[in-house]
């Protein structure tokens, strides 16, 4: 399973914050943003890691995170060179991927969850991730039919259709390269990342698992606020338990 931490983007949702820097590299409490998502990766025990950045902040990330050596792990970089959409990432990693599966997670996405035993016994097809939220809007939104078994996923639904937010953790098999190159733009001129989870869907090959845990997408101030705080009493729960 090879890995993919997906910081592009232009981030103007937290702008001005992001007019000097990238989204991804703003503090969540006392790391960058990024650290999170790379976590989650690295303790699912994937070593070989991708990292997409936009064209503005390459040396900053390679300034931050390096070969991935003081990780444990082995770090490549690509460059998204628009904000053409997150199925657009498998295209650019397809010579990453080589003949492997891939696990891409989003360079804003904070997950307390541990995906370990997901991604080992990990085979075929593809596994997404749900959470219920009180802002589905916001996101791509997947809906249930009476046997728990998603039946319709859409990306930022106008209409209410469910209050199950997709977050940002996306398990595929090797396939997914060849489907992402043969996706079409989006009206928003986005190839986009529900695109392939209906694909998968439409097959009968997609598994949604409910995240247990805290899920926070930091893209907006009001989550990064909601991060922060949740990091902070993190650290003190810590710090207590350490008998500070
Ligand atoms: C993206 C995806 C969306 C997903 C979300 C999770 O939206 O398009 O399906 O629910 O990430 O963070 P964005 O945050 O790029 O608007």
């Amino acid at each position: 399973m090879r890995g993919i931490v997906l910081a592009g983007g232009s981030g103007t949702r937290l702008s001005p914050l992001t007019k000097i820097t990238s989204k991804q590299l703003l503090p969540v409490y006392d790391k960058p943003m990024v650290f999170y998502p790379l976590n989650t990766l690295l303790r699912a025990g994937i070593k070989d890691i991708l990292i997409i950045v936009s064209p503005e902040h390459p040396g900053d990330f390679l300034k931050l995170l390096g070969s991935g050596k003081e990780f444990g792990a082995k770090f490549t970089y690509e460059i998204q060179d628009k904000p053409e959409g997150l199925a657009q990432a498998f295209i650019i990693a397809k010579d990453f991927i080589g003949d492997d599966n891939v696990a891409m997670i989003l360079g804003d996405n904070i997950f307390e969850d541990d995906f370990s035993k997901v991604i080992k016994k990990f085979k075929k097809g593809g596994h997404i991730f749900a959470k219920k939220v009180s802002d589905p809007e916001r996101f791509g939104v997947v809906k249930f039919g009476k046997k728990g078994r998603a039946i319709q996923i859409e990306e930022k639904p106008k209409k209410f259709l469910s209050d199950y937010a997709i977050t940002g953790l996306y398990i595929y098999d090797n396939r997914v390269v060849e489907v992402a190159k043969k996706l079409k733009p989006s009206l928003r001129g986005e190839l986009e990342i529900t695109d392939l989870h209906n694909w998968y869907l439409n097959k009968g090959e997609l598994k949604v698992d409910i995240v247990k845990g805290l899920w926070i997408d930091a893209g907006t101030f009001d989550s990064l606020a909601k991060a922060t705080q949740w990091a902070l009493r993190q650290d003190s729960g810590q710090a207590m338990r350490r008998g500070k």
